[in-house]
Protein backbone atom coordinates (compact mmCIF):
# COMPACT_ATOMS: atom_id res chain seq x y z
CA UNK A 1 0.00 0.00 0.00
CA UNK A 2 1.05 3.19 -1.21
CA UNK A 3 1.30 6.11 2.57
CA UNK A 4 0.33 9.06 1.47
CA UNK A 5 1.71 11.82 4.28
CA UNK A 6 0.06 14.89 4.53
CA UNK A 7 2.71 17.91 6.10
CA UNK A 8 1.13 21.53 6.68
CA UNK A 9 3.39 23.90 6.11
CA UNK A 10 3.82 28.16 5.86
CA UNK A 11 5.96 30.64 4.59
CA UNK A 12 8.55 31.77 7.66
CA UNK A 13 12.49 31.17 8.28
CA UNK A 14 12.05 27.56 8.64
CA UNK A 15 10.37 26.64 5.95
CA UNK A 16 12.49 25.47 3.25
CA UNK A 17 15.11 23.84 6.11
CA UNK A 18 12.42 22.01 7.70
CA UNK A 19 11.10 20.68 4.56
CA UNK A 20 14.66 19.56 3.26
CA UNK A 21 15.44 17.61 6.34
CA UNK A 22 11.28 15.72 6.32
CA UNK A 23 11.71 15.36 2.45
CA UNK A 24 14.87 13.95 2.41
CA UNK A 25 14.20 11.27 5.13
CA UNK A 26 10.99 10.58 3.07
CA UNK A 27 12.85 9.46 -0.04
CA UNK A 28 14.68 6.50 2.45
CA UNK A 29 11.02 5.31 2.53
CA UNK A 30 9.03 3.06 0.11
CA UNK A 31 5.66 3.62 -1.81
CA UNK A 32 5.52 7.01 -0.10
CA UNK A 33 3.31 9.92 -1.87
CA UNK A 34 4.08 13.21 -0.08
CA UNK A 35 1.62 15.89 0.30
CA UNK A 36 3.13 19.50 0.87
CA UNK A 37 -0.18 21.61 2.00
CA UNK A 38 0.57 25.26 2.44
CA UNK A 39 -1.36 27.48 4.65
CA UNK A 40 -0.77 30.02 1.67
CA UNK A 41 -2.94 31.61 -1.38
CA UNK A 42 0.03 30.21 -3.74
CA UNK A 43 2.84 27.59 -3.67
CA UNK A 44 6.23 28.52 -2.87
CA UNK A 45 8.87 28.39 -5.55
CA UNK A 46 11.68 27.28 -3.17
CA UNK A 47 9.16 24.28 -2.05
CA UNK A 48 8.70 23.03 -5.68
CA UNK A 49 12.01 23.14 -6.85
CA UNK A 50 12.37 20.80 -3.79
CA UNK A 51 10.01 18.40 -4.20
CA UNK A 52 11.02 18.08 -7.64
CA UNK A 53 14.42 17.49 -6.72
CA UNK A 54 13.90 14.94 -4.35
CA UNK A 55 12.26 12.72 -6.97
CA UNK A 56 9.10 11.54 -4.19
CA UNK A 57 5.94 11.20 -5.70
CA UNK A 58 4.39 14.12 -4.59
CA UNK A 59 0.87 16.81 -5.03
CA UNK A 60 1.92 20.35 -3.80
CA UNK A 61 -1.36 22.32 -2.74
CA UNK A 62 -1.49 25.80 -1.52
CA UNK A 63 -4.74 27.09 0.43
CA UNK A 64 -4.40 29.91 2.65
CA UNK A 65 -6.05 29.78 6.53
CA UNK A 66 -9.12 31.93 6.78
CA UNK A 67 -8.57 35.75 7.97
CA UNK A 68 -11.64 34.80 11.03
CA UNK A 69 -9.25 32.21 12.72
CA UNK A 70 -6.07 34.17 12.03
CA UNK A 71 -7.28 36.77 14.28
CA UNK A 72 -8.17 33.56 17.23
CA UNK A 73 -6.16 34.21 20.45
CA UNK A 74 -5.62 30.26 20.18
CA UNK A 75 -4.89 30.19 16.44
CA UNK A 76 -5.79 26.68 14.79
CA UNK A 77 -2.98 25.98 13.13
CA UNK A 78 -2.65 23.91 9.59
CA UNK A 79 -5.82 23.07 9.62
CA UNK A 80 -6.91 24.70 5.99
CA UNK A 81 -4.26 23.01 4.22
CA UNK A 82 -4.53 19.51 5.99
CA UNK A 83 -8.57 20.15 5.17
CA UNK A 84 -7.39 20.32 1.52
CA UNK A 85 -5.09 17.32 1.45
CA UNK A 86 -8.05 15.39 2.85
CA UNK A 87 -10.14 16.28 -0.33
CA UNK A 88 -7.24 15.44 -2.41
CA UNK A 89 -6.89 12.05 -0.74
CA UNK A 90 -10.26 11.33 -0.85
CA UNK A 91 -10.91 11.94 -4.47
CA UNK A 92 -7.24 10.33 -5.61
CA UNK A 93 -6.16 7.88 -3.22
CA UNK A 94 -6.21 4.31 -3.72
CA UNK A 95 -8.34 2.57 -1.24
CA UNK A 96 -5.79 0.21 0.14
CA UNK A 97 -3.69 3.33 0.92
CA UNK A 98 -2.59 5.24 4.29
CA UNK A 99 -2.85 8.63 5.42
CA UNK A 100 -0.84 10.02 7.60
CA UNK A 101 0.07 13.56 9.10
CA UNK A 102 3.47 15.01 9.45
CA UNK A 103 3.65 18.18 10.48
CA UNK A 104 6.92 19.89 9.15
CA UNK A 105 8.87 20.11 12.39
CA UNK A 106 8.65 16.53 13.72
CA UNK A 107 11.69 13.77 13.70
CA UNK A 108 10.82 10.67 12.20
CA UNK A 109 12.43 7.40 12.22
CA UNK A 110 11.48 5.59 8.67
CA UNK A 111 10.41 2.18 10.47
CA UNK A 112 7.15 4.33 11.41
CA UNK A 113 6.10 3.88 7.75
CA UNK A 114 6.54 0.09 7.85
CA UNK A 115 4.58 -0.04 10.89
CA UNK A 116 1.85 2.00 9.64
CA UNK A 117 1.72 0.68 5.90
CA UNK A 118 -0.73 -2.92 7.51
CA UNK A 119 -3.81 0.23 8.42
CA UNK A 120 -6.89 -0.81 7.68
CA UNK A 121 -9.26 1.21 10.25
CA UNK A 122 -6.91 3.82 12.14
CA UNK A 123 -3.33 2.81 13.54
CA UNK A 124 -2.02 4.69 16.43
CA UNK A 125 1.51 4.50 18.39
CA UNK A 126 3.33 6.43 20.88
CA UNK A 127 4.47 9.98 20.13
CA UNK A 128 7.91 11.43 22.22
CA UNK A 129 9.00 14.52 23.84
CA UNK A 130 5.61 16.05 23.74
CA UNK A 131 3.68 17.61 26.28
CA UNK A 132 3.84 17.49 30.16
CA UNK A 133 4.41 14.01 30.54
CA UNK A 134 7.59 13.97 27.81
CA UNK A 135 5.44 11.13 26.10
CA UNK A 136 1.53 10.62 24.56
CA UNK A 137 0.60 7.40 23.92
CA UNK A 138 -2.41 5.14 24.02
CA UNK A 139 -2.48 2.91 27.05
CA UNK A 140 -2.97 -0.83 25.53
CA UNK A 141 -4.20 -3.72 27.54
CA UNK A 142 -4.08 -7.52 26.15
CA UNK A 143 -3.14 -5.88 22.61
CA UNK A 144 -6.14 -3.69 22.85
CA UNK A 145 -6.14 0.68 24.08
CA UNK A 146 -8.12 0.96 26.90
CA UNK A 147 -7.14 4.47 27.58
CA UNK A 148 -4.64 7.43 26.82
CA UNK A 149 -1.49 8.88 28.69
CA UNK A 150 -1.30 12.87 27.84
CA UNK A 151 -0.18 15.59 29.55
CA UNK A 152 -3.51 17.28 28.25
CA UNK A 153 -7.11 15.64 28.30
CA UNK A 154 -8.88 18.31 27.84
CA UNK A 155 -12.19 16.17 27.58
CA UNK A 156 -10.83 14.68 24.26
CA UNK A 157 -12.13 11.16 23.30
CA UNK A 158 -8.93 10.26 21.21
CA UNK A 159 -6.20 12.49 23.37
CA UNK A 160 -3.29 12.12 20.85
CA UNK A 161 -1.36 13.98 18.54
CA UNK A 162 -1.57 14.45 14.89
CA UNK A 163 1.90 12.48 14.45
CA UNK A 164 0.04 9.43 16.97
CA UNK A 165 -1.93 7.79 13.96
CA UNK A 166 -2.75 6.73 10.37
CA UNK A 167 -6.07 6.13 9.10
CA UNK A 168 -7.00 3.37 6.05
CA UNK A 169 -8.00 5.28 3.29
CA UNK A 170 -10.65 2.94 2.07
CA UNK A 171 -11.76 3.10 5.53
CA UNK A 172 -11.74 6.95 5.77
CA UNK A 173 -13.92 7.08 2.15
CA UNK A 174 -16.71 5.18 3.81
CA UNK A 175 -17.45 7.88 6.57
CA UNK A 176 -20.21 10.48 5.37
CA UNK A 177 -18.85 13.78 7.06
CA UNK A 178 -14.81 13.25 7.30
CA UNK A 179 -13.76 16.59 8.66
CA UNK A 180 -10.82 18.36 10.70
CA UNK A 181 -12.43 21.49 13.06
CA UNK A 182 -10.61 25.04 13.64
CA UNK A 183 -10.19 24.52 17.20
CA UNK A 184 -7.10 24.86 18.28
CA UNK A 185 -5.53 21.61 20.05
CA UNK A 186 -8.77 19.66 19.18
CA UNK A 187 -8.47 19.22 15.74
CA UNK A 188 -7.01 15.18 15.95
CA UNK A 189 -9.68 14.62 18.14
CA UNK A 190 -12.22 16.21 15.94
CA UNK A 191 -10.83 14.63 12.73
CA UNK A 192 -10.81 11.02 14.52
CA UNK A 193 -14.65 11.54 15.50
CA UNK A 194 -15.51 12.29 12.38
CA UNK A 195 -14.41 9.09 11.56
CA UNK A 196 -16.80 7.20 13.80
CA UNK A 197 -14.02 6.03 15.48
CA UNK A 198 -14.42 2.86 18.75
CA UNK A 199 -11.60 3.02 20.74
CA UNK A 200 -11.88 -0.83 20.85
CA UNK A 201 -11.13 -1.01 16.73
CA UNK A 202 -7.98 1.21 16.90
CA UNK A 203 -4.90 -1.14 15.37
CA UNK A 204 -2.08 -1.50 18.39
CA UNK A 205 1.47 -0.92 16.67
CA UNK A 206 5.03 0.01 17.46
CA UNK A 207 5.55 -3.17 19.51
CA UNK A 208 2.70 -2.63 21.59
CA UNK A 209 3.31 0.97 22.19
CA UNK A 210 5.97 0.66 23.40
CA UNK A 211 8.67 1.88 20.86
CA UNK A 212 8.82 5.54 20.14
CA UNK A 213 9.11 6.36 16.28
CA UNK A 214 8.07 9.83 16.15
CA UNK A 215 8.83 12.85 18.01
CA UNK A 216 7.30 16.49 18.28
CA UNK A 217 9.93 18.45 18.24
CA UNK A 218 9.98 21.84 17.01
CA UNK A 219 12.32 24.29 16.54
CA UNK A 220 13.14 27.61 17.60
CA UNK A 221 11.77 30.59 16.28
CA UNK A 222 14.44 32.27 14.06
CA UNK A 223 13.95 36.40 13.49
CA UNK A 224 12.64 37.57 10.08
CA UNK A 225 15.33 40.84 9.52
CA UNK A 226 14.86 42.90 6.68
CA UNK A 227 18.22 42.52 4.88
CA UNK A 228 19.90 45.87 3.61
CA UNK A 229 19.57 44.90 -0.16
CA UNK A 230 22.43 48.00 -0.94
CA UNK A 231 25.31 45.66 1.06
CA UNK A 232 24.41 42.52 0.28
CA UNK A 233 23.89 42.54 -3.79
CA UNK A 234 24.35 38.77 -4.12
CA UNK A 235 22.04 36.44 -5.92
CA UNK A 236 22.24 33.82 -2.62
CA UNK A 237 21.26 36.54 -0.61
CA UNK A 238 18.09 37.72 -2.12
CA UNK A 239 17.26 33.90 -2.82
CA UNK A 240 17.10 34.01 1.26
CA UNK A 241 15.45 37.07 1.46
CA UNK A 242 12.72 35.59 -1.10
CA UNK A 243 11.84 32.49 1.42
C1 LIG B 1 0.55 20.83 17.71
C2 LIG B 1 0.11 19.59 16.92
O1 LIG B 1 1.20 18.71 16.74
C3 LIG B 1 -0.41 20.06 15.55
O2 LIG B 1 -0.68 18.95 14.73
C4 LIG B 1 -1.64 20.92 15.79
O3 LIG B 1 -2.14 21.37 14.55
C5 LIG B 1 -1.24 22.10 16.65
O4 LIG B 1 -0.57 21.70 17.86
C6 LIG B 1 -2.47 22.88 17.06
O5 LIG B 1 -3.22 22.33 17.86
O6 LIG B 1 -2.69 24.00 16.60
P1 LIG B 1 2.57 22.58 17.32
O7 LIG B 1 3.98 22.10 17.29
O8 LIG B 1 2.09 23.24 18.56
O9 LIG B 1 1.60 21.38 16.97
O10 LIG B 1 2.25 23.55 16.09
P2 LIG B 1 3.09 23.92 14.79
O11 LIG B 1 4.18 22.94 14.53
O12 LIG B 1 3.43 25.35 14.87
O13 LIG B 1 1.98 23.76 13.65
C7 LIG B 1 1.45 22.49 13.26
C8 LIG B 1 1.57 22.33 11.74
O14 LIG B 1 0.77 23.34 11.09
C9 LIG B 1 2.99 22.51 11.20
O15 LIG B 1 3.23 21.56 10.17
C10 LIG B 1 3.01 23.93 10.66
O16 LIG B 1 3.89 24.11 9.56
C11 LIG B 1 1.56 24.13 10.23
N1 LIG B 1 1.12 25.54 10.36
C12 LIG B 1 1.42 26.27 11.47
C13 LIG B 1 0.39 26.12 9.34
O17 LIG B 1 0.12 25.47 8.31
N2 LIG B 1 -0.02 27.42 9.46
C14 LIG B 1 0.27 28.19 10.56
O18 LIG B 1 -0.10 29.38 10.60
C15 LIG B 1 1.01 27.60 11.59
MN1 LIG C 1 5.11 21.52 15.69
Amino acid sequence: PVIYVVTPTYKRPEMVAELTRLGQTLTMVQRIHWIVAEDSATCSAPITSLLKRLGLPYTHLATPMPEIYRREKFVPRGVSNRRAALQWVQANGENTGVLFFLDDDNAVDIRLFEEMRSTKTVSMWPVGLIGEYTVSSPIVKEGKVVGFYDGWPAGRKFQVDMAGFAVGVGYMKKQRKVTMPYIAGHEEDGFLKSLNLSISNIEVKADRCTNILVWHTRTAKNPIRTLNMETHQNDNIKVLADN
